[in-house]
């Protein structure tokens, strides 16, 4: 039976591909551009996009009994509907923290109303689905990897506040094993770091990984939007001052899912930058 992996060439969905394949499953790797995927060897690389339902021919879900739910912007819905009526058996969904509406900065967000959607794309058709609610990746560390590569100090609102980001690899791991283990049906599971770090300790972890000091500058909420406008639209600067600012008196509490799911905790931010050091410029 084959495993088709939604989100195969982003940075969860190609650690996913690499641990199903090493665990000797028969994946199937959707995207847009089977000719740039440079996916391993042995993975049957398939082209459609989940924005235009045409693209979705029926032998994408031949053979196909688990499927890995990338929580694409838009046409999930129609992509669900497709598999269930496959006869696709298992759903593991890659949502959000937000999705959980713990606090009250979520309700309504972008994030929340565009992860909920995507879980209830799967939990209204069927029952065999397992949410994984990830919080903040490690990866949108890389926000700063230009200024830290150019050698300029590092500009960032709120540096006392704490987050505990999640390596990429990890929640790969924890779809692999959901995917290849049974007993998770009807769950979902939050995931997290394994640490609780301030702006001024993840700046640290990237300093120590690079072998380079790096100036922090405090700025304002005011001026962090002046400087993100041109590339982050407003509503998504809106949820990122909010999530900082609360996590200042309330920081980020580390999740036991990466445990339940792996039986380890998760990789830390050394970790993270360490495999990252080619995107800050280090060698
Ligand atoms: N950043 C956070 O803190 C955070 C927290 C919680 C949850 N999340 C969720 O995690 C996602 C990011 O995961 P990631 O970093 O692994 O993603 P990523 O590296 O940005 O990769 C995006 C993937 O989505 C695929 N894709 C996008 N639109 C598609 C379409 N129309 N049809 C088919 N495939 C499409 C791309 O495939 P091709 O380009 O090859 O077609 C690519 O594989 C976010 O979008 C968010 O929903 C993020």
């Amino acid at each position: 039976m084959t495993i088709l992996v939604t989100g195969a060439t982003g940075a969860v969905g190609r650690h996913l591909v690499a641990a199903l394949v090493a665990g000797g499953e028969q994946v199937r790797a959707l995207t847009r551009k089977p000719q740039e995927a440079g996916l391993p060897a042995g993975v049957e690389v398939v082209g459609a996009d989940l924005t235009d339902p045409s693209t979705l021919h029926a032998d994408l879900f031949d053979t196909v009994d688990r499927v890995f739910v990338f929580p694409a912007e838009h046409g999930v819905d129609e992509f669900v509907a497709a598999a269930v009526n496959a006869t696709v058996d298992r759903f593991v969904v890659l949502s959000s923290l937000a999705a959980a509406g713990e606090f009250s900065r979520d309700i309504g967000s972008a994030s929340y109303t565009h992860h909920l959607a995507v879980e209830q794309a799967v939990t209204s058709r069927t029952d065999d689905w397992t949410i994984l609610r990830p919080g903040t990746f490690a990866n949108n560390l890389l926000a700063w990897a230009w200024t830290i590569k150019a050698g300029a100090p590092v500009r960032a609102p709120y540096i006392h506040s704490a987050q505990a980001p999640i390596h990429e690899a990890d929640i790969a791991d924890a779809a692999a094993a959901v995917l290849t283990q049974d007993g998770h049906s009807g769950k979902i599971y939050p995931l997290t770091g394994p640490q609780s770090l301030t702006r001024i300790d993840q700046v640290a972890a990237i300093s120590a990984a690079i072998g380079r000091d790096i100036q922090l500058l405090e700025i304002s909420p005011d001026e962090f939007r002046a400087d993100a406008a041109q590339y982050i639209p407003e509503s998504i600067i809106a949820m990122l001052l909010d999530y900082w600012s609360d996590t200042v008196t309330e920081p980020d509490r580390p999740r036991p899912g990466m445990r339940d799911l792996t039986g380890r905790p998760g990789r830390t931010l050394e970790q993270w930058a360490r495999d990252h050091r080619a995107d800050f410029g280090a060698a």
